[in-house]
């Protein structure tokens, strides 16, 4: 992917950097990412609307990866941002990421999160349910202010992906139901509080999405109803918001679409829409999270047991796991990784990695094929870059690992190693 290579030593290469010389200076586990290919994404993104003419807002999905040289880089490449809670949002404020551009998600925004959300002056908030309707309502009743929403809307589509990461389903914790009248009722009130600027609807149909019919059935639904309410309530939709959950392929089993491919289909289901419709082109936010970092992040470990149970299977154990990467043992999620010191040496064996934490179902691959491996080898597991980091945890008080930028040639530090004081750093004595 992107500049993942190997170079004249043998060795893996990344964005120009060699990533034996990269755990050397950095340790192990070591987070890597690869920023032109994060670059390019942003910009295929951008460019696809640009492209058809279509007013666009590409807000990067930050709980796919939040830090803060992470969103300087998205407010360097213009994109707007997805927070969804308050850490999300202080991370934000805190990388200078300007306001306007922040869209504040989430089904359980506390009273705290929506007035810090009106304190730093936010682009929009995405209202969720009811109980969030009454709470800012209150709170622009109290500070006498504006405030931009949309309004999150479910649409009964059934993406095929982990049922953990679906959201669009009818039997779902997010949103207002579009199909049981539920909407209608939320944007009648909406519409009645002045406080509120409504400019318009935002779904999400899940995460790991291979095909563009979900993302079109759920376009039709929406701007059919945009149609009735324009009739009905003299509503018009400024903003179409659809979400995030565009494919990246982990193994040669994933087929994903391009990005440019996922978008332009959608532009062109809502231009004809709209046509039919007689309607005015309303702007089209994305919040793409995965496909914007996904395959830009390798992570690099280092090979230490192994185990062997004759006639069933290797295990080779790694200096992470499920601390660093829970993917696997959440989502049976599956990746691809090569000996970072020998990426093209033949294959010779399946083998089964294994992390390090006090649990069986810490397992990152089962049945990667490898070539003979020795004390040190490194393991690069490619496609990290989403819900790695940011689901990282300290199980079994397992430090965090670094994260490191690398692009033309140049490593930066980005997030520091977590060391054994920072997991001590909340903890009080018994007396
Ligand atoms: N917008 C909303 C409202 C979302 O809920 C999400 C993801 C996104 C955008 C970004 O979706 P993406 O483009 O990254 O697929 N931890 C899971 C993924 C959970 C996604 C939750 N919402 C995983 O590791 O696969």
């Amino acid at each position: 992917y992107g500049t993942t290579g190997v170079n004249g030593k043998g060795n893996l290469e990344i964005g120009g950097v060699d990533a034996v010389e990269l755990a050397e200076q950095f340790g192990t586990p070591l987070y890597v990412y690869d920023v032109s290919l994060m670059r390019e994404r942003a910009r295929g993104f951008k460019k696809t609307f640009e492209e058809q003419n279509v007013k666009a807002q590409v807000a990067y999905a930050s709980k796919a990866f939040s830090t803060i040289a992470m969103l300087q880089l998205a407010e360097e490449e213009g994109l707007s941002l997805d927070v969804v809670s308050g850490g999300e949002l202080y991370t934000a404020i805190a990388a200078g990421f300007p306001s306007e551009r922040i869209h504040f998600h989430g089904n359980n925004k506390s009273r705290e999160e929506l007035e810090m959300a009106l304190e730093h002056k936010i682009g929009c908030i995405v209202v969720d349910n009811f109980y969030e309707l009454e709470l800012l309502k209150t709170i622009c009743f109290e500070r006498n202010e504006t405030i931009s929403i949309l309004l999150r809307v479910t649409p009964g589509i059934e993406a095929h992906t982990h049922d953990y990461i679906l959201t669009g389903q009818e039997d779902s914790k997010f949103g207002f139901d579009l199909q049981n009248g539920q909407a209608e009722e939320a944007l009648i009130t909406a519409l009645r509080i002045k406080h509120f600027d409504v400019l318009g609807l935002h779904c999400h149909i899940g995460s790991q999405i291979f095909e563009t019919t979900g993302f079109l059935l759920a376009a039709e639904k929406i701007v059919g109803k945009m149609n009735q309410w324009k009739n009905t309530l003299n509503f018009e939709a400024k903003v179409l918001n659809l979400g995030g959950g565009f494919g990246i392929r982990y193994t040669s089993e994933d087929e994903p679409l391009l990005p440019s491919q996922y978008v332009s289909e959608i532009i062109k289901e809502v231009k004809s829409l709209i046509q039919k419709y007689s309607m005015e082109m309303p702007e089209i936010w994305i919040e793409p999270g995965r496909s914007l970092v996904g395959d830009a992040g390798t992570t690099l470990y280092h090979i230490g047991s192994s185990k062997e149970v004759p006639g069933v299977r290797k295990y080779l154990a790694v200096d992470g796991g499920m601390s660093d990467n829970i993917r696997p043992a959440l989502y049976q999620a599956k990746y691809e990784a090569v000996l970072a010191n020998k990426p093209l040496a033949e294959p010779t064996e399946k083998v089964s990695i294994a992390g390090k934490c006090c649990e069986s179902g810490d397992m990152l691959i089962w049945d990667l094929p490898l070539p003979e491996t020795e004390d040190d080898d490194l393991l690069a597991v490619f496609c990290t870059g989403a819900y790695g980091y940011s689901m990282a945890n300290n199980y079994n008080r397992i430090p965090r690992p670094a994260v490191v930028f690398v692009e033309n040639g140049k490593a930066a530090l980005v997030v520091k190693r977590e060391t054994y004081e920072d997991l001590l750093r909340l903890d009080l004595p018994l007396k």
